[in-house]
């Protein structure tokens, strides 16, 4: 495919799905189970529809630049942290932190890696925060937040929904198993050996718990955020324990089979917690108009994962780049057609359930969410 005709997010997928060998394209776009979790996900999106305004200022260049822990952004969409990519191509995490760099967003860097940290830091130039995993025990977390504070990453992202295995049977049906050409340089440098993935005896992580994340908390000055989130009564705890955000994702449905679509978990969400409290989502984003949703309902910006892999398997560096360029294109196109200048004008008004009311539950009540 060439890139530059790409129409839509989706021809990204289907061009990778028809070059890609196919037990990595299993692994690829496995979800938990059957792939309830993932459906949950963009059927969420689908279930959204926007109210577009009319007659308001010059919407010609809609602004959407976004600050996040210090620097700004030009848009509000971050890659997501995904391993091992090494899978897509030969580049891998070099490709995204450079594309997510020329782009002006940041790149979240899983803690499987296989190019080591200096190298994605110098990659990134800077723009990039770091995925953790907790394996074998506290001493090795603590390596991996040190080194990360070594190589200038903004901001450490716990997950919180990977602790345990999950069974994704179109993964297992294909008979995937991480190849010998993978490697885990991160994992390594922190003196953790083996592979984590699915095929082999699996590396056990640290089952965190919230004693965890306030030790977490207490170890570093960068700003802590958890992945995995779900549950509004977990949002108000992770408020209380003083991390400083969370990402509201179901780990791209690859976790819990049937957990909750995430556009709906961020409904209950936003107002179960302060205005001010960094709120992102990922799960299911592949247009403007998602990331829009999002915004609209209390996300601070969004995290896509597959599309930019899909991305990179086509053309390494520029094909993250294209997806990236394509979701800027189609969220400022979505701001004209709503009437809207900038990102900082989407409110909860231009959001309804596209049929049922009781879509979710706290749409009626909440306030717009809005940042200092
Ligand atoms: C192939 C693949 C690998 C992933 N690896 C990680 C990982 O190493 N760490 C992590 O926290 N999340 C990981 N995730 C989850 C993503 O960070 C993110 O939550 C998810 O991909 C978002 O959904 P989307 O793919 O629909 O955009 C992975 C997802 C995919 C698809």
């Amino acid at each position: 495919m060439d890139i530059a005709r790409a129409l839509e997010v989706a021809d990204f997928e289907r061009a990778a799905e028809a070059s890609m060998a196919p037990q990595y394209w299993a692994y690829l776009a496995g979800g938990a189970g059957n792939g309830g979790a993932v459906r949950a996900n963009s059927d969420a999106f689908g279930q959204v529809s926007l109210v577009p305004r009319i007659a308001m200022e010059d919407c010609s260049s809609p602004a959407t630049s976004r600050r996040l822990f210090g620097r700004i952004l030009t848009m509000p969409v971050l890659l997501a942290p995904t391993s091992p990519q090494r899978l897509f191509h030969e580049d891998a995490e070099l490709a995204c932190a450079r594309a997510a760099r020329a782009t002006g967003t940041l790149m979240v860097v899983s803690t499987d890696s296989h190019f080591g940290m200096d190298q994605i830091a110098a990659a990134a130039g800077g723009a990039w925060w770091l995925q953790l995993y907790a394996y074998q025990s506290r001493e090795h977390v603590e390596r991996l937040v040190r080194m990360a504070e070594q190589h200038g990453a903004e901001a450490l992202v716990v997950t919180m929904d990977a602790h345990f295995a999950a069974r994704r049977f179109g993964t297992e049906r294909a008979g995937f198993v991480t190849p010998a050409f993978v490697d885990f340089s991160i994992m390594r440098s922190i003196g953790v050996e083996g592979k984590p993935g699915a095929g082999h005896a699996r590396i056990a992580r640290l089952p965190l718990t919230w004693k965890d994340v306030e030790w977490l908390r207490g170890l570093t000055r960068i700003p802590v955020l958890l992945k995995g989130v779900l549950h509004p009564d977990d949002a108000r705890r992770a408020v209380e324990t003083g991390v400083d955000g969370i990402v509201i994702s179901n780990h791209g449905g690859r976790q819990l089979e049937s957990a909750s679509g995430t556009l709906n978990a961020l409904a209950d969400i936003a107002p179960a917690v302060p205005s001010q409290f960094l709120l992102l989502l990922d799960g299911g984003v592949r247009c403007g108009s998602d990331v829009v949703k999002a915004l609209a309902l209390g996300a601070r910006a969004v995290c896509i994962g597959r599309p930019y892999l899909w991305g990179l398997h086509l053309a390494g560096e520029q094909g993250v780049a294209a997806v990236l360029a394509l979701l800027a294109a189609e969220l400022r196109g979505t701001l004209q057609q709503l009437n809207l200048p900038g990102i900082d004008a989407i409110d909860a008004s231009i959001v309804r359930p596209a049929s049922s009311p009781h879509f979710w539950s706290g749409y009626r009540s909440m306030e717009v969410h809005s940042y200092a």
